[in-house]
């Protein structure tokens, strides 16, 4: 009989893996095997240690529904799903950040220069840029999907009290590859408080807040999209975002406008600021 012992059993679970038949799956399966048992080895939990970790996993699971996944939380707040976004950026394209949880594909089309401001309260803002690929050739008709806060820092998608598509769209580029609607500041939120994430966060006296940002999803045909987000200078907190988003070539001024200033398209409402974020995107590869 095979003797499973500390010092073979990390070899024997390796091993017990081999026959997957996809070569991918047996890589991860096999690397992560290797890289807990290192994790179990050089932290050497107690048993009490690691029965409250598995219950805390079970509370993720049972806090989770079709409309929140707290183990996408974990993997945010461990700078997972950042350090997956960070290397999977394309080289010259625009970096990439955090999807988060509260983006819903179905936001409405806005033509060029269109109003989200509506009722929200707050300064408006005129939000616009050039999408381009990475020789500076504007892509036009390509896509931004944007959504973001209300000056009280939540989305339409999470509540009741929001038009269904308060402050989210999409908007096709014109010919140049510019995109602009005007809108208004997000706010800072929290990552949610009420889970067994947050307990953590919170006994390990971290903060959880969020810097307040746009989030856009930009795509044009035969090149890669950009999932991203635009943070403001103004804010503090990007120098400590819970979800490790925040980026410095993702920082921008929101600038005044002068009362002369000419707009860079037919705006339906003159906006008191403006803030400008060029997209790149990389050619498809695969
Ligand atoms: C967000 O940006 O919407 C978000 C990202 C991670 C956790 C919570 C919210
Ligand atoms: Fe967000």
């Amino acid at each position: 009989m095979r003797d499973i012992t500390a010092d073979n059993i990390t070899d024997a679970v390796v091993e017990a893996w081999s026959n997957a038949p996809d070569a991918r799956q047996r890589f991860l399966l096999q690397s992560l095997s290797r890289h807990i048992h290192s994790f179990i080895r050089d932290a050497r939990p107690t048993q009490e240690e690691w029965l409250a970790t598995v219950d805390f996993l079970w509370r993720c699971g049972r806090i989770s529904n079709d409309q929140r996944n707290e183990f996408a939380l974990l993997s945010d707040v461990f700078g997972i799903t950042s350090l997956i976004d960070l290397q999977n950026t394309a080289p010259g394209a625009t970096i990439g950040s955090v999807l988060g949880p509260f983006y819903s594909d179905d936001s409405p089309h806005i033509p060029l220069g269109a109003d989200l401001v509506k009722d929200n309260d707050g300064d408006v803002v005129l939000l616009t840029g050039v999408v381009s690929d990475t020789s500076g050739k504007p892509l036009g008709g390509a896509t931004v999907d944007m959504w973001q806060t209300n000056t009280k820092g939540s989305y339409a998608t999470q509540d009741e009290s929001q038009a269904d598509d308060n402050l989210r769209c999409k908007q096709i580029c014109d010919r140049s590859g510019r995109y602009a609607f005007t809108t208004v500041e997000p706010a800072a939120y929290t990552i949610p408080m009420d889970g067994p994430v947050a307990d953590v966060v919170r006994a390990a006296a971290r903060s959880p807040w969020r810097p307040a940002h746009y989030h856009f999803i930009a795509k044009a045909p035969g090149h890669r999209p950009i999932v991203t987000e635009i943070f403001f200078r103004h804010d503090p907190l990007v120098e400590n975002d819970a979800v490790f988003g925040a980026r410095e070539a993702l920082v921008r001024e929101i600038e005044p406008v002068a009362p002369d200033e000419v707009m860079p398209v037919a705006l339906q409402r003159r906006p008191d600021r403006i803030l400008r974020f060029d997209f790149t995107l990389v050619p498809q590869t695969e």
